[in-house]
């Protein structure tokens, strides 16, 4: 079996990344699908979402890529509550590794290498990214086989996309040959604003992007916020929502698409 590795990312913050990665983690793991997410951001939101609290000196991703390599993969698995949903907790300290890691040789491949070892059962690798290009980033893209970008139904996420994928040519072209976007999923749509109806139409009519479009679109939905701040996956805790319901989409849409 081959396990679908795919790094969530979006140099802009608060566009939906983490719930993304959350929620798509769990509708996949509806889908009977075994789901590995990895938390690679120092907020640790994935984390917390998936509630599992990141404290002091519990094992987190920071320990297979700090400079000991201490820990090996098995080590740092978290079963959360939900059946073949796993974690791999992220960490405070996840924020140092930049400076850590400044003259360590191969820096961007830690992750990579890390996970040479990783069970193979698994159907998905989902992995959350911190707003920004850091080593951290580098070290997901480093390891991932697609991208998927949530873009918030927002002019500036829309101009920003773009550059995104940029980024994520250079990284195919210098780091990682096997890495290709796998498609990008609008966020926070409210049909009710013109702004959202506008930039839903752009995204949709615009050639560079038209075939990488999800038909799925995620809209804006408290209820998501609501189960994030618990520590649920929206499709577990409100199983009727919008959230729940556009999550379920975009993971049957997912397992759709190569
Ligand atoms: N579709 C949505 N409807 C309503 N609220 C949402 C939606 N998606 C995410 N949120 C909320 O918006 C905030 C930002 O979302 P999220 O944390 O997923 O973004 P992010 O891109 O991971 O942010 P960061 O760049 O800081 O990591 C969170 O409070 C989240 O609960
Ligand atoms: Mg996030």
């Amino acid at each position: 079996m081959k396990t679908r590795t795919i790094a969530v990312a979006n140099e802009k913050g608060g566009v939906g990344k983490t719930v993304t990665v959350i929620n798509l983690a769990a509708g996949l793991s509806l889908e009977h699908k075994k789901v590995l997410v990895i938390d690679m951001d120092p907020q640790a939101n994935a984390t917390k979402g998936l509630g599992i609290e990141s404290a002091e000196g519990k094992p987190s991703v920071y320990d297979l890529i700090q400079n000991s390599g201490a820990a090996v993969v098995s080590d740092v698995i978290t079963q959360t509550q939900w059946e073949g949903l796993d974690l791999i907790p992220g960490h405070v300290d996840l924020a140092g590794a930049e400076v850590e890691l400044v003259d360590v040789e191969g820096r961007e491949n830690r992750l990579k290498e890390a996970l040479e070892k990783l069970p193979t059962d698994y159907d998905f690798v989902l992995l959350d990214t911190p707003p920004s290009l850091s080593l951290l980033t580098v070290n997901v893209f480093a390891y991932a086989r697609q991208v998927l970008i949530p873009c918030q139904t927002h002019p500036y996420a829309y101009g920003a996309l773009a550059e995104l994928c940029d980024t994520v040519n250079a990284i195919k072209e210098e780091i990682n040959p096997s890495i290709d976007i796998v498609g990008v999923v609008p966020t926070f749509f409210d049909a009710r604003t013109r702004v959202s109806r506008q930039v839903l139409a752009q995204l949709k009519s615009d050639q560079r992007y038209k075939a990488l479009l999800f038909k799925t679109v995620v809209r804006a939905n408290t209820t998501i916020a609501e189960s994030a701040a618990v520590g649920k996956p929206v499709v577990f805790y409100r199983k009727g929502s919008f959230g729940a319901i556009d999550y379920n989409d975009l993971a049957e849409e997912l397992l759709n698409r190569r």
